[in-house]
């Protein structure tokens, strides 16, 4: 992505793992910024340097090893001292919890979750000093999804995340952040040595937590009134709700909502108790909500109105199209009609 924004002209950002993926993207996207760039690697990372140009030096360094960062801060004095640093580098072989033997799970460790205390150890003084510093790690999205083989991986990715918290909370007072940043899967050399059943099984994954997201979102919007709900819908959205009929173009949300005005005083989902039910482009929610209309409570689950079923389908992460399945008379104005559901369980 091109950016005419030098948003961190006068940085020195230190990048580990910089040769190739993530890494080198990140020092890129960096230079690109104005930042000045120190790509690190286990070799040092030439290409990454000669693409971004004199602005970026190349180093090497294998970030478990403690005397390779303690000579690295010492070289890098000439250049500046460092502002950010990103702890990119990672080690990540594929490993069921049978095969998994002490080295690996050693280097993973060390790889992944030393490197992140080593930094800190060299290059926080000078952050210190300056009042202004940046440590980003590089977790992973992995630490909430279910793939095999990668316990230790994993260990390491949540590691870091609770460093990152921890240390915040050492360095905040200097005006130093730290955070973790949870990529999702990428196309690095890195998972080359996956099939494309097992990237396949990950992006669903992935992608389905993303459409959960959405619909979580959508209903907190819902639920507080909040006019920005449409811009979770696509422009041309389809909506269906009872009584209401189709409507096309995600303002006809707001024309279904205008048929509550004046009676429905207060409706709130029950976020906690969603069942939320993935198949393709879509997602099925179903669960229970309660509120107020006409002076009138309902509770789903308690009495005879307030359960419901929404069927959401997605189209570039916004939702394209929404069917909501509902009994409109929450209230159950409307008992006499009906014969049936008479001392039932609701
Ligand atoms: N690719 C993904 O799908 C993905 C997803 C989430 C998080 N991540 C994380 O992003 C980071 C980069 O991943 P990538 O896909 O670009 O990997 P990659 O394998 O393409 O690049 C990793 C780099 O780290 C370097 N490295 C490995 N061990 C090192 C060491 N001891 N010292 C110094 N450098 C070392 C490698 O030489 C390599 O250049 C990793 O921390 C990884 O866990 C990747």
């Amino acid at each position: 992505m091109k950016t005419a924004f030098k948003t961190h002209e006068g940085r020195v950002v230190l990048v580990t793992g910089a040769s190739q993926g993530i890494g080198q993207a990140i020092a890129l996207a960096f230079a690109e910024r104005g930042a000045r760039v120190v790509a690190t690697d286990l070799k040092s990372p030439h290409d990454t340097v000669s693409k971004i140009g004199p602005s970026a030096s190349a180093f090497e360094l294998d970030v478990t090893q403690e005397e390779q960062w303690r000579s690295l801060a010492a070289e890098v004095r000439d250049i500046g001292d460092v502002d950010i640093v990103v702890n990119n580098a990672g080690y990540f072989p594929n490993r069921s919890i049978d095969d998994l033997d002490l080295p690996t799970w050693r280097r993973t460790f060390a790889t992944n979750l030393d490197a992140h205390f080593l930094s800190v150890k060299y290059f926080l003084p000078a952050m210190r000093k300056k009042k202004w510093g940046r440590f980003i790690g590089i977790s992973s999205n992995m630490v909430g999804l279910a793939i095999p083989g990668m316990s230790h991986y994993i260990a390491t990715k949540m590691g870091i995340i609770g460093f990152m918290r921890g240390l915040a909370n050492d360095v905040a007072g200097d005006g130093i952040t730290a955070n973790s940043v949870l990529p999702g899967l990428t196309n690095t050399q890195a998972i080359a040595p996956q099939s494309e059943e097992q990237k396949r099984g990950t992006w669903e994954q992935q992608a389905i937590k993303e459409k959960i997201k959405i619909a979580r979102e959508y209903f907190l919007r819902a639920d507080q009134g909040r006019p920005d709900v449409l811009e979770l819908f696509n422009a041309d959205a389809e909506i269906y709700f009872p009584k209401f009929g189709f409507g096309s173009g995600r303002e006809s949300f707001l024309e279904m909502v205008k048929g509550f005005e004046g009676i429905l005083e207060h409706i709130q989902h029950d976020y906690d108790g969603f069942n939320f039910i993935p198949s393709g482009d879509y997602l099925i929610v179903e669960g229970t909500s309660h509120g107020r209309m006409s002076g009138k409570a309902w509770a789903g689950g308690k009495t005879p109105g307030g359960r419901f079923c929404n069927v959401f389908k997605f189209r570039d992460g916004r939702i394209s199209s929404l069917h909501i399945y509902l009994d409109p008379d929450y209230t159950g104005e409307d008992d006499s009609r009906f014969r049936w559901g008479k001392s039932r369980q609701w």
